[in-house]
């Protein structure tokens, strides 16, 4: 699908369908006023005999109009017009496309734009709609035997008032294609069936990524490559699987050479069975998402490839699968970590801090990161305490926090803070090793776990997200999101920004 952006009127537009913006009680848009001039007060019609009223999620496709340069126009109800904000614009952008869908156009005008979100710019409201638009047509199909058909529109053309508007809209398309094809990757690898998505089926994806964009360069150590560099913790895990565990190193290089990188580091457990702490089975399905984290991470590789940003990231996924087997590592065992740091195993199914916590050590040893985020989808305990909405969120340092939140706000992308602090450390003391994996209660879950991992970074600022409950929906629809991309995207553009002035 390919966006664009023009300044042509309502009426000189040639498109298979116009959207147009209607708000409740209120005087209509000027793409209304002039489509109305040329079909003798078609949309007025519709609202004057109640065929339509401008009620938030409302449509009403009008066809018919020979007069038109377009075929046919959609209205969409917008609800009050004191009460738009940017949520209803992407829900009204929502609604419009999937009542597009039950047909098949190859243009499509938009000109929701001139709805003036307060506080948001024309361009932050293309950028939004792109975003919006590649995800309600988005479907995953690879395996069913029979496709789906969905909206095939070749086109979709947004409507700028001027020059100034339009080159502004130009780089909102940029932005919003290179997010939403970031979001796209993520969603592919992690709905991506489980017994076809191992961790070397990850590491193919990832040189596959890299063949495509010059600055990424993509390394991978294999499970007998990382025991003998020291991997104690992830090699504990992996050891019970037949799959064998893979680092992959994703380095892209789009600043100066020797400027330090921003790290990213992804939980990329493929099947969470729980290993010799097995799980009951209902609490087994979805864990195929469990390495949601690591496709996160490739998303955001993706997408910052895409748009050439001049910084230095450099990503790892650490991929893995928690199984139950003869091999498989113990409760009560003791292993060694990367660190040098002693753990005992209390519970298999804390796996997710064991491959992560040699991948922190690894990246900030091997890297000297400026900063370092993480992002796992690590504990049941952040779905309780936060429910689906806000990501978990955790930091050692306030500037790196700071910078987060306002990344989380532009990117509309949420997350919340919760506590890090040395007394739920004191939940993982260990009889026999310097710490436990897991603690023996269940207070404080995701802070708990959080603490865990500050103890693999010595001097980094970082960002640990929990994205356990944002990552996927679940039951009967359930999908991968790709949420946490368009956050570390918003805040890598940030990065970039700030390093141009
Ligand atoms: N992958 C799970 C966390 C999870 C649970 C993600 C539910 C999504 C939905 C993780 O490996 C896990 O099993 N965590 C345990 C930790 C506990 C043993 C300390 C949990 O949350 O119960
Ligand atoms: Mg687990
Ligand atoms: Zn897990």
């Amino acid at each position: 699908m390919k966006f664009t952006v023009n300044t042509l009127d309502a009426d000189k537009q040639q498109s298979d369908c116009l959207v147009i913006g209607i708000f409740e009680n209120s005087e209509l848009p000027m793409s209304a006023r002039q489509v109305d001039a040329m079909t003798s007060h078609a949309i007025e019609n519709s609202l004057k005999n109640g065929d339509f009223a401008g009620k938030l999620g409302q449509t009403l496709l009008l066809n018919n109009l020979p007069e038109l340069a377009s075929k046919r126009v959609l209205l969409v109800g917008c609800g009050e017009a004191k009460k738009i904000n940017e949520a209803s614009f992407i829900k009204i952008v929502k609604t419009a496309f999937k009542k597009l869908e039950q047909t098949t156009y190859e243009s499509i005008g938009i000109y929701l734009t001139e709805l003036l979100v307060p506080n948001h710019s024309i361009g932050c409201l293309v950028r939004s709609a792109v975003i919006a638009i590649t995800n309600t047509e988005y479907s995953f199909q690879d395996y069913k035997s029979k496709q789906k058909d969905g909206l095939s529109a070749d086109v979709v053309t947004f409507f700028a008032t001027s020059a100034q508007d339009m080159a502004a809209c130009e780089d909102a398309i940029r932005e919003g294609k290179a997010i939403a094809t970031g979001m796209t990757s993520t969603k592919n690898l992690a709905n991506t069936p489980c017994n076809i998505c191992t961790p070397t089926y990850i590491a193919e994806q990832a040189q596959k990524l890299g063949k495509n964009y010059s600055k990424l360069k993509v390394k991978v150590h294999d499970e007998k490559a990382l025991e003998k560099m020291g991997f104690g913790a992830f090699c504990a895990v992996s050891q019970g699987s037949v799959e064998s565990g893979k680092l992959v190193l994703l380095e892209y290089k789009g600043g100066e050479k020797n400027a330090p990188p921003i790290a990213l580091v992804g939980k990329g457990i493929t099947f969470d069975t729980g290993g010799i702490s097995l799980k009951p089975a209902s609490s087994m399905l979805e864990m195929k998402y469990d390495m949601c984290g690591a496709a996160t991470v490739f998303g955001v590789m993706n997408a910052i490839a895409e748009l050439e940003l001049p910084i230095n990231v450099v990503a790892a996924l650490a991929c893995a699968e928690n199984m139950p087997d003869g091999n498989a590592i113990k409760p009560e065992s003791v292993i060694k970590t990367l660190s040098g740091q002693t753990i005992e195993i209390t519970n298999t199914d804390a796996e997710g801090r064991l491959v992560l916590c040699d991948t922190l050590t690894y990246m900030e040893q091997e890297y000297k990161p400026k900063t370092m985020i993480d992002l796992a989808t690590l504990t049941g305990a952040v779905i309780v305490a936060l429910g689906r909405k806000f990501s978990g969120f955790f930091s050692n340092n306030s500037e790196l926090t700071t910078a987060l939140k306002q990344a989380s706000e532009q990117a509309h992308d949420p997350i919340w803070q919760l506590p890090l602090d040395d007394s739920f450390g004191e939940l993982l003391e260990s009889t026999v090793a310097d710490m436990m994996n897991a603690s023996l209660c269940r207070v404080a879950g995701s802070s708990v776990a959080a603490w865990y991992l500050s103890q693999f970074v010595k001097d980094t600022p970082w960002v640990h997200l929990d994205i356990a409950g944002t990552a996927n929906t679940t039951g009967s629809n359930k999908a991968a999101t790709g949420r946490a991309v368009p956050l570390l995207v918003q805040y890598l553009l940030n990065q970039a920004k700030t390093q141009e002035q």
